[in-house]
């Protein structure tokens, strides 16, 4: 960057900074992590009335490219956590920041967009859109996002191995192959932060290693970060760093205590 600065004599001389202001930019992001969690609480009301607080996370931070196994038993608040993050759910407490973004106070309008171009999410259970065909499926998550590419969709759908299934509906892929539509959806856009709830759940231990091997490569090769939950050891063992949801999570902690005898 060029900049203008005053000398004693009046003159003014070029002083030149170190950095451009993209790259200073591009540097900044660069070292900013792709989610940042602080003093997170989340409660819910249980039938009888009574407040429950699932979870109650201090910190927690994936940086750019980054790719973690988050290991938590079913009730545990994977699913939650992951809502948290997407904004789909609001927290009670604390900060999610996504790439610098608090998204619980963006407009819902905006958050909708926002959240598509720069979250992929594979649900635990899909949400796949019943009246569309797979390969309609993922060009209906890029509309939300920077636009309709149909031969990235396609290719997506290659690369999840139903080059032969894209015309099909839902109702005609089985189960794991609606699994590996929604894992093509969550790659559509190019996102900076992939969140996979479950994503091998339906999947015979094949496809799992396939699957696993897949949203791990195409996150690597797209430079996306990866917060995968699972409560499955063979797919939590795929990966080299492991996190415990009950040792980051406080509220689970004060449960085993207060359960302890
Ligand atoms: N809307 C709700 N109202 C009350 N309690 C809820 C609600 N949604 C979830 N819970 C409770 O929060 C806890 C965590 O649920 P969550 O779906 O996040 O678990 P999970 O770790 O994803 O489980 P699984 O591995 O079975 O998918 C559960 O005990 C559940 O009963
Ligand atoms: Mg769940």
């Amino acid at each position: 960057m060029l900049r203008w600065t005053k000398t004693t004599s009046h003159k003014p001389r070029v002083r030149v900074s170190p950095l451009t202001s993209a790259e200073s930019v591009l540097k900044i992001r660069s070292y900013m992590p792709i989610l940042e969690i602080h003093n997170l609480v989340k409660t819910y009301t249980a039938p009888d009335g009574e407040r429950t607080t699932i979870l109650d996370i201090p910190n927690f931070t994936l940086e750019p490219g980054e790719q973690i196994a988050l290991e938590g038993s079913s009730g545990s608040g994977k699913t939650t956590l992951l809502n948290l993050i997407a904004g789909i759910l609001t927290p009670d407490r604390g900060q999610i920041r996504v790439a610098g973004k608090d998204i619980a106070l963006l407009p819902e309008s905006v958050r909708d967009r926002w959240r598509a171009e720069h979250i992929g999410y594979v649900f635990q259970t899909f949400n796949l859109l019943h009246g569309y065909s797979a390969l309609e499926n993922v060009e209906l998550g890029m509309m939300f996002g920077p636009g309709v590419d149909k031969e990235f969709a396609a290719h997506l759908l290659e690369r999840v191995g139903l080059r032969e299934r894209m015309r099909y509906r839902p109702s005609q892929l089985s189960v794991g192959q609606q699994q590996r539509v929604a894992l093509a959806r969550a790659l559509a856009n190019h996102p900076n932060l992939v969140l996979a709830d479950e994503p091998t759940g339906n999947l015979d231990r094949r496809h799992t290693d396939e699957a696993i091997a897949l949203i791990r490569q195409i996150c690597g090769e797209n430079g996306a970060a990866l917060l995968l939950v699972s409560h499955d050891y063979h797919v939590l063992g795929k990966f080299d760093q492991v996190r415990k949801l009950d040792e980051i999570n406080l509220a689970a902690q004060a449960f085993a205590e207060a359960a302890a005898p």
